[in-house]
């Protein structure tokens, strides 16, 4: 836990400016996660006003909210193209999620990056104080650490990664991979989502960079410098969760979901429309209980919550072209004159929208392919009523699956499993959901998104002990 004297200083890509709060939309976990951290702790946020602009101002637009000054700069159309349509989303994104096949490797695209990291680092640093501890956030800004070192900033830095950290193997083909793990030696420390994440990244600092790596402590030594790598598994922000569950707005959507499924059970997805979030390999898996089972059109319906999200992107478009394919065809074949298989739904909803839509469903269905942890599978137990829980499946793939082992774990990739999985969990009697549902939410209740934001600034703030310098 920082002092109260202390001020966090977070930088990340986008900022939760007031306008887009409380808006769930296909903002993805990590802003609502800082809000709750920043609000717990106050200070400064800094990032990109998700504007462009021809000719950019250096100072960034400054507002104070609930305690928090956010701070925003606009970026030029180029840059935006190049550093997040480009390096950050077509190359880092895919290859760290392990799909090397839809990895852009251009160089314009790194050196777009390291500009708009360069463009941080001016305008950020005259909001720095000494004695701020500044946090980084996410595969953006990873270069971000080194630039503010060069212009004499000896403050406390953690960095924070959002997504999974790649096997060595994958990440070797970055070109200039090793300039990139070089700079998060900038930080003193080094967050990850799970374990998984963290021993690749330890592996690649041993066996690439030849560094001197304590497994045990996370301590990585090279070239004089230390820095040390933990695991730090993000949580929700419970108490806003569950404050939002008793509203109005949860209640009715609740009702919307129960009156129009009527007897049918409802099986939920929530989702940024993203390739790495195993949704075609969803809908096959579906369609298999289908085929397997074709009677059972008339008990499951499937909501999949899917907002659209970085659609400039090829590979963005090309998944919701096939989403929409496949949802049609099961549909097609499956729909009868009064029964509809498959919600597919493109709109972003409120956090109470979604508590109630969560509440209402006996199955929440979260299989990415790979994820840095999974926010959705937490909210999903979270809403659950605690006498009549539903049930989680869950990709063995996701970093939660780490700490919610008692979910009904898959593989994203099967059909058949997850077809064999959504029986299971329909035909789960209430006292083994009960029994499952109670192991999951004492990890979603007490490992919450403001235990995180403690465990990694105590960390941060107490590093020198932490490397033993006192
Ligand atoms: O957690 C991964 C992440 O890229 C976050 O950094 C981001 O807030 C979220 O997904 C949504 O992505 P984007 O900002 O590209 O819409």
């Amino acid at each position: 836990m920082l002092d109260k004297d202390t001020r966090l200083v977070v930088i990340s890509n986008r900022v939760a400016v007031p306008k887009a709060r409380g808006a769930a939309g296909a903002q993805g976990g990590l802003a609502g996660a800082l809000n709750a951290a920043l609000t717990q702790t106050g200070g400064l946020w800094f990032g990109w006003s998700g504007e462009e602009h021809p000719d950019p101002a250096v100072e960034p637009k400054v507002g104070v909210y609930d305690g928090v000054t956010m701070a925003t700069i606009d970026l030029l159309p180029q840059d935006v193209e190049e550093y997040y349509n480009g390096y950050a989303n077509s190359t880092l994104w895919p290859l760290f999620h392990y799909r090397i096949d839809l990895t852009a490797y251009e160089r314009d695209f790194a050196m777009g990056y390291e500009r708009v990291n360069e463009r941080f680092a001016v305008s950020v640093a005259p909001l720095i104080k000494p004695d701020d501890v500044i946090w980084v956030h996410d595969y953006h800004l990873i270069p971000l650490g080194e630039r503010l070192r060069e212009r004499g900033f000896k403050n406390r830095m953690g960095f924070f990664l959002h997504i999974p950290w790649p096997p060595t193997r994958l990440f070797v083909s970055l070109p200039y991979h090793e300039r990139l793990v070089r700079t998060m030696l900038s930080y003193d420390l080094v967050g990850f989502q799970c374990g998984e994440w963290l021993e690749s990244f330890l592996h690649y600092c041993r066996k690439e960079l030849g560094a001197n790596v304590d497994e045990q402590t996370g301590r990585i030594d090279l070239d004089g410098q230390t820095t040390i790598a933990r695991a730090y598994p993000i949580g929700i922000d419970y108490d806003h969760f569950m404050a939002q569950g008793v509203t109005g707005e949860a209640r009715q959507t609740a009702q919307r979901v129960l009156s129009s499924t009527r007897r049918r059970t409802a099986m939920i997805g929530v989702d940024r429309l993203d390739y790495s979030k195993g949704l075609p390999e969803r809908l096959d898996g579906i369609g298999r209980f289908f085929d397997r089972f074709p009677e059972r059109v008339d008990d499951l319906v499937f909501i999949q919550i899917a907002p659209p999200s970085r659609e400039d992107i090829g590979s963005y478009q090309q998944i919701r072209a096939l989403l929409e394919q496949k949802t049609g065809q099961i549909n097609g074949a499956r729909s009868k004159i009064d029964i509809v298989p498959i919600r597919y739904v493109n709109q972003g909803h409120t956090t109470a929208q979604l508590f109630g839509c969560y509440h209402a469903c006996k199955i929440g269905l979260v299989t990415p392919l790979r994820d840095g942890m999974n926010l959705v599978a937490k909210e999903y137990v979270a809403a659950q009523d605690p006498e009549d829980p539903g049930v989680l499946i869950l990709s063995m793939f996701a970093g939660a699956a780490q700490q919610l082992d008692a979910a009904l774990l898959v593989n994203p990739h099967s059909p058949d499993d997850i077809a064999s999985n959504i029986r299971l969990a329909l035909e789960m009697d209430r006292a083994e959901r009960k029994e499952r549902w109670e192991q999951l939410i004492v990890t979603v209740r007490d490992d919450n998104v403001q235990r995180w934001t403690e465990n990694f600034t105590g960390d941060l703030a107490t590093v020198g002990r932490l490397v033993g310098g006192g």
